[in-house]
C-alpha cells in the first residue's frame, strides 16, 4: 500500500462526465415484474398526502397478438414540482431517509426495466396543465403540457416494453396480484383504506378493458394453537439495539382444511402468498409498512435449512428505525443493526432468550404443543404413568376418561408436567 503522505499534487486534471448511459443501465437489475411495479407505486404514495385515499392505476396495453405495447401508471398524488423535477430525474439526485424515496434510483431503474420512456407527466395543485418530459438524461431538457385530468398528480408511460411486463391474465391473478396484495397490506385494510390500487389490461387499438383487478389486502392467517383463533402467538413484540428498533409477530397458519373451516375460512389454493408450503414458510420483512421480503427463515439463518415441519411458520418484523434497503428495494442491507435484530429473533424462536411475558420457549418446534400431540397418545401417557409410578401405582385404570374437553387437557398436561416427562412440551401462552 503507498503512503498516502508521500501523495504530491500533479497538475493534471481529470473530467469526470455523466453518462446518459446510465439510464439504461439502471435497469439491468434483479427485479421481477411485481417488483418494477412496486418502485413505481411506492412514488406515488410516497407523494400521497397522509390524510388522503390515493388512486393508482396501471394498464397495460397490448395489441392483437396479446404483445405488451405500453405500460402506464397514473396517480392522483402531489405531482412533482417544476423546481424538483430535475433532481427527481438524475440518478441519486435525491435521498430521502426513513422514507420510501430512499436512494433516487427507483423510478429509473423501473422505467429502463421495463421498455423505455414515453413521457413522464406531471401536475401539482393549482397548475393548469401537465408538465411533460419525454426523455431521461442528464443537460437541458425540453418540456411540454398537455390537459391532466386530475388536480395534481403523475402519469409514466412506457414503450418498447420488455419481456419481462406479463401479458398472461393468469399470471396476474395468480401471482401479481395477490402478492401486490400482500406487499401493500397494511395501506389495504377494508377499515382504513389509503392506496385504491386498480391493474388492467387493455387491448390498444380498440381501449377495451379485457380484465381489471383491484388490489385486496391479503395477509397471513394464523391459527393459535391455544385458544383455535385467528390470532399469532407472539404480537408486535419490541426489540430494541443501540441504534435500531423492530417488532417480531409470529405465529402457525392453519395446518389443513378442517382448521382453516375452523376459522369460518377458505383453505387458499396452491399460489396463494400464504399457503401452507415448503416455499412459503417464514416471516415477511417489512419496512416502511411495505413487505420488503417474503417468507424469511432459512434465508435469513433463523433456520438451518428449509424443512416441511417449519411450513406453518407466519410472521411479521417489522423493521422500525435504523435499517436501509440495498439499491434494488428486494433486499436489506445486512449491516451490524440488521445482524443483531435477526440474531434476537433467532434466539428468541429457539428458545434461547425471553420472548413475550419473559418467556422462554422454543416456538419452532410446533410439534411440541399439547394440542398437536395426539389424544391417544397423551391418554396412553397417563395410563403408563397411573400403573407404573413407583409413588401411587394404580391396579385398575380405565382408558374412557371422560370429563370436559378442556378440563381433560390441562388434567393431562399437568400430570404428564409433575411426571417429569414433559421436558419438550410447553403451553403456548
Ligand atoms: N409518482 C410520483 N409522484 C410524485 N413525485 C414522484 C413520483 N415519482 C417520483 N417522484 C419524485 O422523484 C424522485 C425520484 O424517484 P425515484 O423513484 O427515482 O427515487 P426515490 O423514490 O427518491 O428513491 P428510491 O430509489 O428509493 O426509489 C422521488 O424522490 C420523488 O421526489
Ligand atoms: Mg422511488
Amino acid at each position: 500500500m503507498i503512503d498516502t503522505y508521500t501523495f504530491t499534487q500533479s497538475k493534471d486534471i481529470i473530467s469526470v462526465q455523466p453518462s446518459d448511459n446510465i439510464f439504461k443501465e439502471l435497469g439491468n437489475n434483479t427485479y421481477d415484474f411485481k417488483d418494477l411495479i412496486s418502485e413505481l407505486i411506492d412514488n406515488s404514495i410516497a407523494a400521497g398526502p397522509k390524510d388522503k385515499q390515493i388512486d393508482v392505476k396501471i394498464i397495460v396495453y397490448v395489441d392483437e397478438q396479446n404483445n405488451p405495447t405500453d405500460f402506464v401508471i397514473t396517480d392522483n398524488a402531489s405531482g412533482i414540482p417544476q423546481d424538483l423535477l430535475g433532481k427527481a430525474i438524475s440518478p441519486a439526485g435525491i435521498q430521502t431517509k426513513n422514507s420510501l424515496n430512499e436512494h433516487g434510483l427507483g423510478m429509473k431503474q423501473a422505467v429502463a426495466a421495463l421498455g423505455e420512456l414515453k413521457y413522464l407527466a406531471t401536475k401539482v395543485a393549482g397548475e393548469k396543465k401537465a408538465r411533460i418530459i419525454t426523455v431521461f438524461k442528464f443537460g437541458s431538457l425540453k418540456t411540454y403540457n398537455a390537459d391532466f385530468n386530475c388536480e395534481s398528480g403523475t402519469e409514466i408511460c412506457v414503450t418498447n416494453i420488455k419481456s419481462i411486463v406479463l401479458t398472461n391474465a393468469t399470471a396476474y391473478t395468480r401471482s401479481l396480484v395477490p402478492y401486490l396484495g400482500a406487499r401493500y397490506r397494511r395501506l389495504l385494510k377494508p377499515e382504513n383504506k389509503k392506496l385504491n390500487l386498480t391493474v388492467s389490461i387493455v387491448k390498444k387499438q380498440t381501449d377495451d378493458v379485457l380484465y381489471t383487478w383491484s388490489i385486496a389486502e391479503i395477509k397471513p392467517v394464523y391459527f393459535h394453537p391455544s385458544t383455535r383463533e385467528n390470532r399469532p402467538v407472539i404480537l408486535k413484540h419490541l426489540l430494541k439495539g443501540q441504534q435500531w428498533k423492530a417488532e417480531l409477530t409470529f405465529g402457525y397458519a392453519p395446518k389443513d382444511k378442517a382448521e382453516y373451516e375452523e376459522l369460518g375460512l377458505e383453505q387458499p389454493n396452491k399460489f396463494h402468498p400464504y399457503n401452507v408450503s415448503l416455499s412459503r414458510q417464514g416471516l415477511d420483512v417489512i419496512l416502511h409498512d411495505r413487505a420488503i421480503l417474503f417468507h424469511q427463515l432459512s434465508e435469513l439463518e433463523i433456520i438451518m435449512s428449509k424443512h416441511s415441519d417449519y411450513n406453518s411458520i407466519r410472521g411479521e418484523i417489522n423493521l422500525i428505525v435504523g435499517f436501509s434497503t440495498a439499491i434494488t428495494k428486494n433486499s436489506i442491507i445486512y449491516d451490524s443493526n440488521f445482524k443483531e435484530c435477526i440474531e434476537e429473533i433467532t434466539q428468541i424462536l429457539n428458545g434461547q432468550k425471553e420472548g413475550p411475558n419473559k418467556n422462554k420457549q422454543n416456538y419452532l418446534k410446533t410439534k411440541t404443543y399439547p394440542e398437536e400431540i395426539p389424544e391417544k397418545l397423551l391418554r396412553d401417557r397417563l395410563i403408563e404413568w397411573l400403573v407404573n409410578n413407583p409413588m401411587s401405582k394404580k391396579q385398575n385404570v380405565n382408558k374412557e376418561f371422560v370429563v370436559w374437553k378442556g378440563l381433560k387437557a390441562i388434567l393431562i398436561y399437568w400430570l404428564i408436567k409433575k411426571l417429569g416427562r414433559s421436558k419438550s412440551i410447553k403451553l403456548v401462552p
